[in-house]
């Protein structure tokens, strides 16, 4: 070993021994002739001592160094002056004197600081990221995503789940986004497809009769990237046999709150046991299905005082099968005319088409646009609906389209909400949302779409709604909701042919396809296949909350940008010419990109 010690390990009660330490210049300062350097390593820092007089190469050496450079140095623990101990350094009591330094490489001009955090552009992190994973705060996340991992393999382990890998090349999965392909070389324009998921392979694990199966699993998405999404990430992906819904919502909410608990200490879990919410429930009172349930400033649907209340925006939103709804924003009455034209901007740019106002102010004072068309009981019914006190901000959006309602307040909440301070991040609120409605209509392509995966069962009160409204039809499905975001989806799945070729009928998938794409599932149905079903939490996503970083880039080691290229070394990039040769494959620019 280059040590004897890590940069994290002496204490006072080394002090005498001679040691051997080895890492890196975390920031080094000349203090009248005698020279500091904070060594560190993946463990810690330590302060060395470098007296140049004591030797040449000593002085030759500290001539030479800079941040970063990799030095082993021997020397002896001593105990720092009572002035000079750091009691924020875990070795503060203690420096070590340098007998004999060998640098053991050197490092460039850094493209950014490691000892310090500064805005550095991320592109630039990215393609540097084996010097950005150095700093303390990557590290960090690092660390911590280590620790959820292996709480999850530990408590899975002991409760009897089998750890199983699956294909990585495998068959087309759909969970809603594109395949990313791998061409074969020995079948010519065959394809394998990365999976989405293993969605259908655990599955065919419980007819294996495995019944309890995890997996870290990775999974591949072609999609849009956004800051909670990557081409490839990673799932707990969980699947069980002779289990009903809440056996496997109660197994996740233990492991997810003993977790919590134990890597992140410090947090406090706001509800325990965690709600249930129904999605229409959740819709109604947050206007989307993955709620901030750290605070209120909940939804309220003023459409009966509305629907006739002399006020044209919101009589003819009704009208036309829509909907008004507003939200408290408490405490924000003092916002300013040009602050709530800013409001309705940023609502405009989500599909509202205005935002109505209601203020109290701190005297009583009552101002809205939209006073003059109510009569004095609509007036009063709304401020009573909305619990309307002094100091109060009301805002209301109108639309035809009940989505956009939903859609556009639901961001405003969470905006007001971070602007409020009402999003502590050493709160932690889970919730499950549940009786999701298994299909969703498809203007686009007119027709039923699974709005879970199609393995999903309906729920047996509404198995017989299939056949008359499959819009009605609810689905035994479950999201797993952490401070406004989905962490996970999972459902009891259907084990049968003849229900599952239904559920494909439905969506509109060709017999001939679902046969190609699905049939090993299919036929496995008709081997005694077990009632079963399973969920699927994000990893990244959680280690991403627990770190309290904006997006799960942080939390990956080399992950791909925003536009789903890796910076470091840049893929994807071209092929040889051999190589598509041998792949059977000719590439076809599209037109625009022929000219660059
Ligand atoms: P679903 O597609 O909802 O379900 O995914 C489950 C969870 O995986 C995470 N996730 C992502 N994380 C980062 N980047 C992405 N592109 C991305 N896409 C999804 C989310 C999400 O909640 N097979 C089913 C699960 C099941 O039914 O058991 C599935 O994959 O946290
Ligand atoms: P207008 O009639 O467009 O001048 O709007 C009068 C007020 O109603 C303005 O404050 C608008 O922002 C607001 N408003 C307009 N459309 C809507 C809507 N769909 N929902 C809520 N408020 C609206």
């Amino acid at each position: 070993m280059y040590k004897t010690h890590s940069c994290g390990e002496l204490r006072k009660s080394d002090v005498g021994k001679t040691i051997t330490l080895a890492g890196w210049v975390h920031r080094y300062r000349d203090h009248g002739g005698v020279y500091f350097v904070d060594l560190r390593d993946r463990f810690g820092l330590t302060q060395v001592v470098i007296n140049p007089e004591e030797s040449k190469d000593l002085a030759q050496i500290v001539s030479e160094i800079r941040n970063e450079f990799v030095l082993q140095i021997e020397g002896q623990v001593n105990a720092r002056p009572p002035e000079a101990v750091n009691p924020n350094m875990d070795t503060g009591e203690i420096e070590v004197h340098a007998a004999k330094i060998t640098v053991l490489n050197t490092c460039k001009p850094l493209p950014f600081s490691i000892n310090k955090e500064e805005n550095t552009d991320e592109s630039i992190r990215l393609k540097y990221r084996f010097l950005d994973l150095r700093r303390e705060r990557m590290q960090k996340n690092i660390i911590l995503r280590h620790k959820i991992i292996k709480y999850m393999r530990d408590y899975l382990d002991e409760k009897g789940f089998l750890e199983i890998e699956t294909p990585i090349m495998f068959k087309t999965t759909p969970e809603g986004a594109r395949d990313y392909l791998v061409p074969s070389r020995i079948y010519p324009g065959q394809f394998y497809a990365l999976p989405q998921s293993p969605q259908q392979l655990k599955q065919l694990l419980q007819v294996a009769g495995m019944e309890k199966y995890f997996q870290i699993a990775r999974c591949f998405r072609d999609e849009d990237q956004r800051g909670d999404r990557q081409p490839e990430f990673t799932q707990l992906d969980m699947e069980m046999s002779f289990v009903e819904r809440d056996d496997i919502l109660d197994l996740l909410e233990d492991l997810f709150t003993k977790m919590s608990k134990a890597v992140t200490p410090h947090k406090r879990i706001l509800y325990e046991p965690w709600p249930k919410l129904t999605y229409q429930e959740a819709m109604d009172r947050f206007g989307k299905d993955a709620p901030d349930m750290r605070f209120g400033m909940e939804l309220v649907d003023i459409s009966d005082i509305a629907k006739n209340c002399g006020f044209s925006v919101f009589v003819n939103a009704i009208a036309d099968g829509g909907s008004v709804r507003g939200i408290n924003a408490k405490g924000l009455a003092n916002y300013t005319r040009r602050q709530i034209d800013e409001l309705t901007e940023q609502v405009r740019l989500w599909g509202a088409k205005g935002l109505a106002y209601i203020k109290i102010s701190e005297t009583g004072e009552e101002s809205s646009t939209f006073r003059k068309f109510l009569n004095d009981d609509d007036w009063a019914g709304i401020l009573k609906k909305m619990d309307a006190e002094k100091g109060d901000l009301l805002l209301f959006v109108a639309d035809s389209n009940l989505s956009v309602v939903y859609d556009s307040l639901a961001r405003l909440r969470v905006m007001l909400g971070e602007r409020l301070g009402l999003r502590d991040n050493d709160v932690l609120a889970f919730c499950w949302i549940v009786d999701f409605p298994l299909f969703e209509w498809s203007e686009d392509e007119k027709r039923w779409d699974a709005t879970h995966h199609p393995f999903t069962r309906p729920k047996k009160e509404d198995m017989a709604l299939l056949e008359t409204d499959p819009g009605k039809v609810r689905g035994d499905q479950y999201d797993m909701v952490l401070n406004n975001y989905e962490l996970a989806s999972g459902s009891i799945r259907i084990h049968e042919r003849a229900l599952q070729e239904k559920v494909f009928d439905l969506i509109g998938l060709p017999r001939e396809v679902a046969r190609e794409r699905f049939h090993q599932i299919m036929d496995a149905f008709e081997y005694g296949a077990p009632p079963h079903g399973g969920i699927a939490p994000g990893v990244d996503r959680y280690v991403m909350i627990l770190a309290e970083e904006p997006n799960i880039r942080e939390v990956i080691a080399f992950p791909k940008n925003n536009a789903a290229r890796d910076m470091m070394s840049g893929a994807p990039s071209e092929a040889m010419e051999n190589q598509l040769r041998d792949l059977h494959l000719r590439v076809v620019m599209p037109e625009a990109k022929k000219e660059e």
